[in-house]
């Protein structure tokens, strides 16, 4: 299978699949507990089905939406990942290219493997910088000021990782970041060569945002889930986020709001977005699909805030669902992870290519010509 053969989320995931060693493979694809949530974040676009209109002059589609202040191009952007030099050796180098030339958002970990600074260099388009709240506040003030000195253009504050999920496939293949060197994964290493070659000859990897403030040093292998349940402040509050969001004191979101309630009080510290995420069935397994919980949280401040869409996009017909529903727009994860696992920037690009030209024919199908005209009458629940 090669890059061409790739016309769909799961042909991507084949081909990463057949690229990466398996400890890395599964960590992407993998996610909390039994992974029902996980599975439940695509499926219940499944509940929902379209209903189109016809004779409506199509030809002229618009899909671009405005996002927390930022044109995109198109209702969907990169949601902010981590470890990507782990994938493909250009990691969010090859992202940032990708998104920039699509005209879409980037979002860049806190645990990414380049900097803000690189980043700003090569991206020419709208960028979101992802926020761990740390227990070292120094740290916290240094990401802070540099993705305000490398303007960035959105703080997403990530809440819903006050511990670690319980990623069983990461504790059965002993996945760290970097990878640990056990008999196990040199033997995976050896059946995926192009990437092991790669990873060991090109760039040393590291999460330079963490360098300097981590004393282990940031290339000391520790799981994901170490990380969040020893460097991250369980403490944190919303007294926390109003701060943090008065510091950054620009577009602010808060990334993993799963509950009305919540969503009110993202709207009274001052947020302009949120994103309904169970960040992709990674955390709390049995958590609401954020598809599913999209109606409620629309009704209730979709007004006042801008709603983000995010968990199990696979399809146009996804993103149609959810801003139907009232989302403002949809980002997705895995689907352009594996692209670039799969294939790096030229990944990346057919992959949001791809689910661009779907969004632009389902519109068409749908009778509409700008994202604006979907609403709840374009759907009904089975
Ligand atoms: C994860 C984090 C790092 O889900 O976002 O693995």
């Amino acid at each position: 299978m090669n890059l061409g053969q790739c016309h769909n989320f799961s042909d991507f995931r084949t081909l990463a699949k057949n690229r990466l060693p398996g400890p890395i493979f599964h960590y992407i694809d993998g996610a909390a507990d039994d992974e029902v949530t996980y599975k439940r974040n695509s499926q219940s676009f499944n509940d929902v089905d379209l209903v189109p209109n016809v004779l409506a002059g199509v030809e002229e589609v618009d899909m671009s939406t405005k996002i927390m202040g930022q044109e995109l191009s198109m209702p969907f952007y990169c949601a902010p990942t981590a470890l990507q030099r782990l994938f493909h050796h250009e990691g969010e180098r090859a992202v940032a290219k990708a998104a920039s030339s699509a005209g879409t958002m980037f979002g860049v970990s806190s645990l990414a493997t380049v900097t803000v600074e690189d980043i700003a260099k090569i991206s020419t388009g709208p960028k979101m910088f992802q926020f761990y709240f740390h227990k070292d506040r120094g740290l916290n003030d240094a990401l802070l000021e540099r993705a305000k000195a490398a303007k960035f253009n959105v703080l997403a504050l990530t809440v819903d990782t006050i511990t670690g999920g319980n990623r069983e496939r990461d504790l059965r293949t002993g996945f760290t970041s970097p990878p640990k060197l056990t008999l196990d994964s040199i033997l995976s290493f050896a059946f995926h060569p192009m990437w092991a070659w790669n990873f060991f000859t090109k760039e040393k990897f590291d999460m330079p945002h963490l360098s300097g403030h981590v004393t282990e040093g940031t290339n000391l292998a520790v799981s994901v889930g170490q990380y969040f349940s020893t460097m991250l402040d369980q403490s944190m509050n919303w007294s926390d986020a109003e701060k943090l969001c008065q510091q950054w004191n620009g577009q602010f979101a808060l990334k993993g709001i799963m509950s009305v309630e919540d969503a009110k009080r993202a709207v009274d510290i001052g947020c302009t977005g949120i994103m309904v995420s169970n960040h992709g069935g990674r955390q709390l397994d049995g958590s609401r699909a954020p598809f599913d919980q999209l109606a409620e949280i629309c009704d209730a401040v979709g007004d006042k805030i801008d709603v983000v869409c995010e968990g199990g996009i696979q399809r146009g017909t996804h993103v149609l669902k959810a801003l139907s529903v009232g989302a403002k727009c949809c980002s997705i994860g895995r689907y352009y992870l594996y692209a670039l696992a799969a294939a790096g920037q030229a990944g990346v690009e057919r992959a949001l290519n791809q689910l661009a030209v779907e969004v632009e024919r389902d519109m068409k199908l749908m009778g509409v010509t700008r994202v604006d005209q979907l609403n709840r009458s374009n759907i009904r629940i089975r």
